[in-house]
């Protein structure tokens, strides 16, 4: 079998936040800030951290935030310079000409039609899906990236969850276990409570082969009445390799407002410049 190198990235970030209004009202989920970055130059960090080459942004009406943080801001950087401030923090989000490429989902039919869009763009390769929202610590897509270039094939993140929170995710029905690496026997997205298979959720993080994006070309709704990726990659379980990766770090889900608090928390405590400050803040609020 040969393995395809993996190139190309593609992050949806066309959904409505709806879980998070009011904040996101007018401004796109992915732009809300842990710490001081935006949840999608986490995202995007991480696959570049993981050699992706191109990213793909399947974006909608209201989205023009984000393609604007990846570009010049040019009134912002000459300000700055004039007034000698270092543009440090700026200068190396920008991506090279012609990067990110922006397609549009247009309505906000469920994920698998947002993976769907950018079929043009990913053509015939593997590529790897990214949701911004979930925030994950410790280089997850480059651990999957070491793992897909051994077996191939269709690799998924595989968490474990509460028992009595698998009705909320994708749920993988384990084969063997091999260290990191679980055979994916089957995928069902939001299984009713008690009929959960086991208690592995797949998180944000996907490398899919190419041809998904045939069997989304006929899309059926699924849970919630969305096009759901996980019912489309169900379908290449049995015909090429497909794995579900447990990877070691954290993740945090901020596009509920417990988690997006929690990782605020977290990476605020973990920095140098604040890290002192907020635990002693923190001590005294608990206190
Ligand atoms: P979510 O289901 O968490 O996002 O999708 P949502 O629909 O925006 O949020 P809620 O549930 O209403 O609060 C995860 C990712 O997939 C994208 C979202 O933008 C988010 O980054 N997405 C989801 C799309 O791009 N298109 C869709 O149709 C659905």
């Amino acid at each position: 079998m040969t393995i395809k190198p993996l190139r190309k990235a593609v992050f949806p970030v066309a959904g409505l936040g709806t879980r998070f209004l009011p904040a996101t009202k007018a401004m796109p989920k992915e732009m809300l800030t842990v710490v001081d970055k935006p949840l999608i130059q986490y995202a995007v960090e991480e696959a570049l951290e993981a050699g992706i080459e191109q990213i793909i942004f399947v974006t909608g009406r209201g989205k023009s935030a984000l393609e604007d943080h990846f570009d010049i801001s040019y009134e912002l950087e000459a300000t700055m310079k004039a007034r000698g401030k270092s543009l440090s923090l700026i200068e190396n989000i920008r991506q090279k000409p012609g990067s990110p490429v922006y397609v549009r989902q247009q309505e906000p039919l469920g994920l698998g039609h947002a993976v769907w869009c950018a079929r043009e763009i990913v053509g015939d390769e593997p590529f790897a899906v990214l949701l911004p929202d979930e925030l994950m610590v410790g280089g997850f897509m480059k651990q999957m990236v070491e793992a897909y270039n051994k077996v191939g094939g269709n690799l998924i993140g595989a968490l474990e969850v509460p028992a009595e929170e698998t009705d909320k995710y994708g749920i993988i029905t384990p084969g063997k276990i091999d260290g990191r690496l679980t055979e994916v026997l089957e995928v069902i997205e939001k299984p009713k409570q008690g009929t959960a298979k086991s208690n592995l959720m797949t998180p944000g993080r996907y490398i899919l082969q190419p041809e998904v994006m045939k069997i989304l070309d006929n899309p059926v709704k699924g849970a919630g009445g969305e096009i759901q990726l996980t019912d489309a990659m169900a379908q290449l379980i049995g015909k090429q390799p497909f794995h579900g990766f447990t990877f070691d770090g954290q993740r945090y889900d901020c596009g509920d407002k417990a988690g997006f608090i929690q990782a605020n928390l977290a990476l605020a405590l973990a920095r140098d410049d604040i890290g002192s400050v907020v635990r002693a803040f923190a001590k005294e609020l608990l206190a």
